[in-house]
């Protein structure tokens, strides 16, 4: 039997969901190309073609949609939950707990039949938007804002985050963050769902091992490290001194690189056009134009060695054009990765089989039992 650590040449899942071509640069979504999906489809139709693996018809999307909405509020005793967080905490801490609380109102929460989980996978989606903004006003000392049921889950968001109606260019902008955010293979969140949800848990335990898995710095949190290094750069004309004193070094310039894309990432294609769109709308040009000048010299220096910018690159300036600290970006990238990993888990009980592989053990064999005495 072979050991192959990071699992990274294994297959260890069958998907009907996402397909990834890091050689071509191409990430599909039921065999549609994420790029045709970021400029047509809203979140809402990308969950259910992901769910569904077929786009809806127009009332299909109808029902979806309000489906979602009628389960965006919180069951009332979740709003002491949210209030008894320590300010201070991580959100993507918070998030984790207020997740996992869900289930505890969830007359359902522990019924694994595929009827009672794609509700679950509902209610998991819809809510999950007014946890993250309502923790952020909590931890602000501002009032809690209930969701609203005329408002996409981006809209919603960007209300319930800033007690405001979300303008056009910002709930799009989002919309399109979380759309390329949706789902992407066997990632680490989504294999920990799988494997959490292939023991017959239930979908909320699947869900917060995931959100736990995501917020690392190799997975889920570069979006927020990116941000730090614009700032620590500060202005333009520090960029190319940090950018050569980092590559001399062999340090990583966050936001470059990716494990699977060699060519480039398929999804910061769009997003950097957007960037620069919302860029002038909100008139964050500085943070866009040494963005630009990042990838352009990058492109010099490393371009012929496969490094180019990642989604996670231009999403961080997206997240702060929006106004969004930096600290709740990767609790964006979880809100959006809810579809991929409830699709996955439901996948996984479809045809299920407990995901156990085996360790190969290298300690000592044949050792005597020394007593406690004599050790
Ligand atoms: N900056 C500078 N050099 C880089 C970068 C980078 N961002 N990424 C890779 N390299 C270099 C490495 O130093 C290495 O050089 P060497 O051959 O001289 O030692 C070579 O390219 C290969 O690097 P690996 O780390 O082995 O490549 P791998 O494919 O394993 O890494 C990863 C992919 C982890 C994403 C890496 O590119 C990285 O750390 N990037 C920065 C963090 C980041 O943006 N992560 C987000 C990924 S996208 C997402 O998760 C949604």
């Amino acid at each position: 039997m072979s050991f192959d650590k990071g699992l990274a040449k294994t297959v260890a899942a069958e998907t009907e969901m996402s397909f990834i071509d890091g050689e071509r640069g191409v990430l599909e979504y039921v065999g549609i190309d994420i790029d045709s999906l970021a400029r047509n489809a809203t979140f809402e139709e990308v969950v259910y073609l992901l769910w569904n693996r077929r786009l809806p018809t127009r009332d299909e999307l109808g029902r979806f949609v309000q489906l979602l909405r009628s389960n965006s509020e919180l069951p009332e005793p979740a709003w002491d939950m949210i209030r008894s967080i320590p300010p201070d905490a991580a959100p993507m801490h918070a998030l984790q707990t207020m997740v996992s609380s869900l289930a505890l109102f969830d007359p359902e929460a522990d019924i694994n039949t595929p009827e009672a989980n794609d509700l679950k996978a509902v209610r998991l989606l819809s809510k999950t938007p007014a946890l993250i903004a309502n923790f952020d006003r909590h931890r602000k000392g501002l009032d809690m804002v209930r969701p609203r049921q005329d408002l996409s889950i981006a809209g919603g968001f960007i209300y319930m985050l800033t007690g405001e109606e979300p303008t056009e260019t910002m709930e799009r902008a989002l919309d399109v963050c979380l759309i390329l955010h949706a789902d992407h293979g066997l990632n680490a969140s989504t294999f920990a769902s799988r494997v959490c949800i292939s023991t017959l848990s239930d979908l909320y335990s699947a869900i917060t091992a995931a959100i736990g898995t995501l917020r690392g710095p190799l997975h889920g949190g570069a979006n927020e490290a990116v941000m730090h290094m614009l700032d620590e750069i500060g202005s333009m004309d520090d960029v190319e001194s940090y950018l050569d004193e980092r590559l001399r070094n062999k340090d990583k310039i966050m936001g470059f690189g990716h494990r699977v894309y060699k060519t480039f990432d398929p999804r910061a294609t769009y997003l950097k056009t957007f960037a620069e769109q919302l860029a002038a709308d909100t008139g964050n040009t500085d943070l866009y134009q040494m963005s630009r000048l990042i990838e352009q010299i990058m492109h010099e220096r490393v371009g012929d060695r496969g490094i180019h910018p990642n989604v996670d690159f231009y999403s961080a300036t997206t997240y702060f054009s929006i106004g969004l600290d930096v600290d709740l970006f990767t609790p964006m990238f979880a809100m959006s990765r809810i579809a991929g990993w409830a699709g996955h888990c439901i996948e996984q009980l479809s045809d299920n089989r407990l995901i156990r592989p085996k360790a190969s053990y290298v300690g000592p064999h044949e050792q005597p039992w020394v007593d406690i005495d004599d050790r």
